[in-house]
Parts: C-alpha cells; sequence; structure tokens
C-alpha cells in the first residue's frame, strides 16, 4: 500500500499548474456516448475516477486512446448499454451514463452506485427528471433498468433540489429529447456550464447553463466534441490553503477568479492577501489567520468539496471557527483524523466547531475519502515532525501528481511504498 510522507513546517511558495476539474471531465466523458462521431477532449486530468470513467465508456464498446491530457473516444457502435457493478461501485458517477445511453440508444442498464462514506448519494432526483422525459425504471438486483420504449420528449423539470448530477443527467438527455426541455432549480456549479459548453460543440442547442433555469431545444443527433476541460477549482483552493497554513504564498494557474468566488471570499475574511490575474490567483498569508463561520451551499455558495480543506486551515486561526454541512450528511470524517494530529474540533450535528489556533504534530492517518484526505495534507504540511498517511488511494481519484506539484512548492512531502 502506497503512504504519503510529510515533514512539515516548511514555507511554500511559488506557482503551480492546475489541471482539468475532475467533476467536468467525468460528465464530459459520458457525453461522448451521444454522439456517432468521434469526440476530442483536452486539458482531461489523469486521475483514477478518469482511468475509471473510460473503462466504463470500453465496457458500452466504445473506443478509448489517450495521449497525455487529449482523450479520444469513438461511439460508433455501442455494444452493450449495461455499467457493470465492479466499475459503478468504484466510482459513483457511472450512474451518469443514464442519460446520454437512454438518449443515444433508448435503454440503460446501470448498479445502483450504493452509498458512499459521505452519505447514502440517493439517485431520485435523476430518476424522476428522466422519467418527465419518458424514461421507465425498474430496480432490481441492485440494478437500475431504464427504458425510453416512445424515445425522449422535452419536459419541464423542475428538480427538488440544486443536485449537480441530476441536472447533468438531465442535461444530456434533454439534447436529443424531440422537443424543448427546461431544468428548474439547476445546479449552477461550473462544471455545469462546460458540460453545456461540450454539449454545444457537439451542436446541441441549451441556454441558461450556469442559472437555475436551463432551456434545451432537443435536436436529432449531435456530433462528435471538441473540447477543453474546465480548470479544477477544488484543486486550485487545495494548494492555496496548503500556502496559507505554511504562512507562504502560492500562485494557481490556468484558472480565474471567478471559478473560486465564496472560496476567496473566506480566505480573504481570514486575512489572506488574495491577488489575481486573467489566469491566476494568489493568496498570501497575512499577519494571522483570522477566524471564520462558513456553511456549504450549492454555488455560488460555499462549496462542499472545500469544507475539509478550510477545517484544516482554521486549526491555525486566530480563534474559534464554525463550519456548518448542508449538503452531505456524514462529511466530517477528516474530523478524527485532524484531532490525532492534534486538532481540537467539536461537532454538533451538521455543525463542526474548530479551535484555534492549535500546535499540530505529526503522526500516522488515515484517508477516509477524497477531500478529506487533501484536508491531512494540508494539515501535514503545518504539524511539526512527520506524518504519514494511509489510504492515498482516497486522494489519487481526485488530485493528479499532488505529492509533485506540493514538493516544487518546497513542501516535504513524498510517496512511498509502506514497509
Ligand atoms: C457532485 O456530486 C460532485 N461529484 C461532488 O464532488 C460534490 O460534492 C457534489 O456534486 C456537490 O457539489 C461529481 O461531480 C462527480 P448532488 P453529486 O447530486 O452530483 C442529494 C468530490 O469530492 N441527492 O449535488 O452526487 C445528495 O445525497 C465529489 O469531487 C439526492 O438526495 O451531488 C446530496 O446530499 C464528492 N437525490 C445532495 O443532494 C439525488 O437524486 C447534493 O448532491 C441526488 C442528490
Amino acid at each position: 500500500m502506497e503512504i504519503l510522507r510529510i515533514r512539515g513546517g516548511t514555507r511554500l511558495e511559488g506557482s503551480v499548474p492546475v489541471s482539468g476539474a475532475k467533476n467536468a471531465a467525468l460528465p464530459i466523458l459520458f457525453a461522448g456516448i451521444l454522439s456517432d462521431q468521434p469526440s476530442t477532449l483536452r486539458n482531461v486530468p489523469d486521475l483514477a475516477d478518469i482511468k475509471t470513467t473510460l473503462k466504463v465508456l470500453e465496457t458500452l464498446g466504445i473506443s478509448v486512446s489517450r495521449e497525455d491530457d487529449r482523450v479520444t473516444l469513438d461511439a460508433g457502435n455501442l455494444s452493450s448499454i449495461e455499467a457493470p457493478y465492479d466499475l459503478v461501485r468504484t466510482m459513483r458517477a457511472s450512474v451518469l451514463v443514464l442519460g446520454p445511453l437512454l438518449a443515444r440508444a433508448g435503454e440503460a442498464k446501470v448498479s445502483l452506485p450504493g452509498g458512499c462514506a459521505i452519505g447514502a448519494r440517493p439517485v431520485d432526483f435523476h430518476l424522476s427528471a428522466l422519467e418527465k422525459l419518458g424514461a421507465v425504471f425498474e430496480i432490481d438486483g441492485g440494478y437500475i433498468h431504464g427504458r425510453a420504449p416512445h424515445g425522449l420528449r422535452g419536459a419541464i423539470l423542475p428538480l427538488p433540489f440544486p443536485s449537480v448530477g441530476a441536472t447533468e443527467n438531465a442535461l444530456m438527455a434533454a439534447s436529443l429529447a424531440s422537443g424543448i426541455s427546461e431544468i428548474q432549480n439547476a445546479a449552477c456549479e461550473p462544471e455545469i456550464v462546460d458540460l453545456a459548453t461540450a454539449l454545444r460543440s457537439m451542436g446541441a442547442r441549451i441556454s441558461g447553463d450556469g442559472t437555475p433555469v436551463i432551456r434545451i431545444e432537443g435536436v436529432s443527433s449531435l456530433g462528435g466534441m471538441n473540447h477543453s476541460i474546465a480548470p479544477d477549482r477544488v484543486e486550485a483552493a487545495t494548494f492555496l490553503c496548503a500556502g496559507l497554513i505554511s504562512k507562504g504564498k502560492v500562485r494557481v494557474t490556468g484558472i480565474d477568479s471567478h471559478y473560486l468566488g465564496s472560496a476567496l471570499e473566506v480566505l480573504e475574511s481570514m486575512g489572506a492577501r488574495i491577488t489575481s490575474g486573467a489566469d491566476w490567483v494568489e493568496a498570501e498569508a497575512g499577519d494571522r489567520l483570522i477566524p471564520s463561520n462558513i456553511q456549504t451551499a450549492p454555488f455560488p455558495g460555499f462549496p462542499t468539496d472545500m469544507q475539509a480543506q478550510f477545517m484544516a486551515l482554521m486549526t491555525q486561526a486566530d480563534g474559534n471557527s464554525r463550519i456548518e454541512e448542508t449538503i452531505f450528511e456524514n462529511r466530517f470524517m477528516h474530523v478524527p483524523e485532524l484531532a490525532r494530529l492534534g486538532a481540537r474540533i467539536r461537532i454538533q450535528g451538521n455543525e463542526a466547531l474548530v479551535e484555534g489556533p492549535v500546535k499540530l504534530s505529526g503522526a500516522t492517518v488515515m484517508a477516509t475519502d477524497l477531500r478529506a484526505s487533501a484536508s491531512l495534507v494540508i494539515a501535514g504540511i503545518a504539524a511539526t515532525g512527520e506524518t504519514v498517511i494511509r489510504r492515498i488511494y482516497h486522494l489519487d481519484r481526485g488530485y493528479e501528481k499532488l505529492e509533485l506539484k506540493l514538493s516544487a512548492l518546497g513542501a516535504n512531502i513524498r510517496r512511498e511504498n509502506e514497509k
């Protein structure tokens, strides 16, 4: 098993390039199913979840090739409509094959993703939106089996919650439905806009993406995609937090500040000096870290995917901070691991009260989920002595060459095989 070994106390300084966004690349790769023409994607990050997505596409009969950050897909002829359990259980985002397969092939069979560490993660909003477009579903033997016996027809699709995945499934399916669809209470995340942009490169007629009302005029067929994946705002925020906890100055490049809106506001309120340009954002540590109160929310609110990383930073603030997690029911699993490093954090329901400043000292800790892993890396950079992080396969799902990028900024961090 691989581990990360971090010797804390070094100051991070310099520029680091941001990779393509995992949460944009996943739905956009699945959108390749919608066309029988070849698609080309650039700036695709090299991540475990991307590898899993490409395997799912190959099980459907799609030919896939990858060269550096470029992926080409050829979905000329689908040989299967089933996303199997052994792949879906490792990546629940595989449920995003539903919309494209129903639209392209009129049928889809996807293993129920099952829960994950951070919550039950049901897909009821996905299914009810697709049903309004004309799909019918049976759930049998742990599989969702969907059919569109009369094709998909445009409809009004009111979402009970601005679910990112449900918006994406509905958007992809509606692109090939006959007639007009309108997704109401749609998710507004930048990854939704990136998916819509990729779909437009295929000839889809979409407007309003990035707002709560997305209008889609279905077309009879879609051409191949030609698209470069948007930058990963969660990776960028992770580096800015790492720089600040080390009292350093880190510039993330290949991203502009609109992707990081509410996160930058919080960092500024915590005393960071934020500057930005057309394709970079820099955070320099101020004289002190000021405590903060944050509540996670759908975009443009504070992103739940940045909650764990900010919690690590808050342990060094001059006073107590508070985090309210409103998106997932179990997204504080980094807390007991941070406590092993010396953090003092009290959980009350969906609130975490973070004491600061506390002295962190190195220990062996265990990654529990993707963003929790990043939180432990950030804390390890500030902890005196050595921190060893186990189960870093969680980290590899969403961060490309993290230890190499952090080393280039001055962190003392190595990937090793545990003896
Ligand atoms: C996406 O997950 C992201 N994953 C998550 O990132 C991110 O945390 C989440 O959006 C919120 O921003 C990808 O894009 C691959 P949701 P998704 O549907 O689409 C409930 C990471 O670390 N819900 O917006 O699954 C759900 O249980 C990952 O990169 C239903 O109840 O999120 C959750 O409480 C973690 N029924 C809330 O809505 C449904 O049908 C938000 O979920 C769908 C969702």
